[in-house]
């Protein structure tokens, strides 16, 4: 045992309470249909780190329940039976209980909500309390939506992908409108134009660095965009988190839906690394949907959840993944 001074014992507490005091490394989030709602779930429980989120074709956090037969009923086309009060009950009781970071960490968010008027799959009505809900949470002045666009359920692109009124895979449409380009600009200001994707500036990563990925019904495959200005520098580089729909991971479709989608071109000429997390096909998750109902445990929607938890972690980590891309 060492016998230290007062002094030594100041620097020791000191030291300890930087350590402790390690402030989140800020993000943004989006995600269409599944991944809209794992946007949300995202910002909603790391509020902390999560400083944006765009929310394309899904209903309010905690639709489900955790009830599979409310997701094909409430959070797609019954909207009469979507719970806002037991939503934004669940937001409030799981951050006093700890569960999730402080509501208070939505304050100075900027939140942006799409809703296609030709939705078949999450109709408009069901988005409406999306929308509803996070005005219970933030600011109104600090919500955008768009509502106004005939496009069917997917992600809205210029001209890549099906045309606007189709509904089916890749479920990327094109609808005159280039909803990656406003979502960018909503979230972070306007943006330097766009450039082309390059696929050398897209690479792989293991994201079973960052958990039991088996266990969460996650690919051990991650995807990230970072243009040859980010992997050099990625310090100076902000990042966003973009999540695929049920039926769009790269175990589906490979590259299309990165490929397509458009945040690629942003990133290209923009100081901004775009991380694609994977969910997998499994048994009891066959379209490879992301968890907004339980099938990998009851916590899905906190923290602590399976998802949530190996996600938070790899944005945590996006320097490091960005500075070995090779
Ligand atoms: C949200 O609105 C407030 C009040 O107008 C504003 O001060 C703040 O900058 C806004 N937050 C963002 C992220 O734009
Ligand atoms: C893609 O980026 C690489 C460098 O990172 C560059 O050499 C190549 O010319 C780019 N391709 C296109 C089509 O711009």
């Amino acid at each position: 045992m060492k016998i230290v001074r007062p002094g030594e014992i100041m620097f020791v507490l000191a030291l300890a309470n930087v350590a402790l005091m390690v402030q989140a490394v800020p993000y943004t989030v989006s995600g269409g249909s599944s991944g809209g709602y794992m946007a949300q779930q995202m910002h909603i429980a790391y509020s902390a780190s999560v400083a944006g989120a765009a929310i394309v074709a899904a209903g309010p956090y905690h639709c489900s329940m955790g009830s599979l037969s409310r997701v094909q009923t409430a959070c797609t086309v019954n909207p009469w039976l979507i719970n806002l009060p037991s939503s934004v009950t669940a937001a409030t009781t799981y951050a006093t209980d700890g569960a999730i970071d402080p509501i208070s960490g939505l304050n100075n968010d900027k939140v942006f909500v799409f809703s296609g008027t030709s939705d078949q799959r999450v109709l408009q009505a069901v988005v409406q309390e999306t929308i509803s809900f996070y005005q219970e949470l933030v600011p109104t002045i600090n919500i955008t939506t768009m509502l106004d666009i005939p496009a069917n359920h997917g992600w809205v692109t210029k001209l890549e992908g099906n045309p606007c009124w189709y509904l089916g895979p890749p479920y990327v449409v094109a609808c005159g409108v280039d909803l990656s380009g406003i979502i960018y600009s909503t979230l972070y200001g306007t943006p330097v134009a766009k450039g082309n994707f390059n696929s050398s500036h897209l690479f792989m990563f293991d994201q079973s660095d960052y958990g039991d990925v088996w266990q969460a019904g996650m690919s051990t495959r991650g995807f990230i965009y970072a243009n040859d200005f980010c992997r050099s520098n990625p310090v100076k580089c902000t990042l966003h988190v973009n999540f695929h729909g049920c039926e769009q991971s790269y175990q589906t479709l490979g590259l299309v839906y990165i490929e397509e989608m458009g945040l690629g071109e942003w990133a290209e000429t923009n100081q901004v690394i775009i991380m694609f997390p994977q969910a997998m096909e499994t048994i009891n998750n066959p379209e490879g949907c992301w968890d907004f109902w339980g099938y990998t445990g009851s916590n899905f929607e906190v923290k602590a959840g399976l998802q949530p938890t190996i996600i938070q972690k790899m944005a945590q980590d996006y320097l490091n993944i960005a500075q070995n891309l090779g």
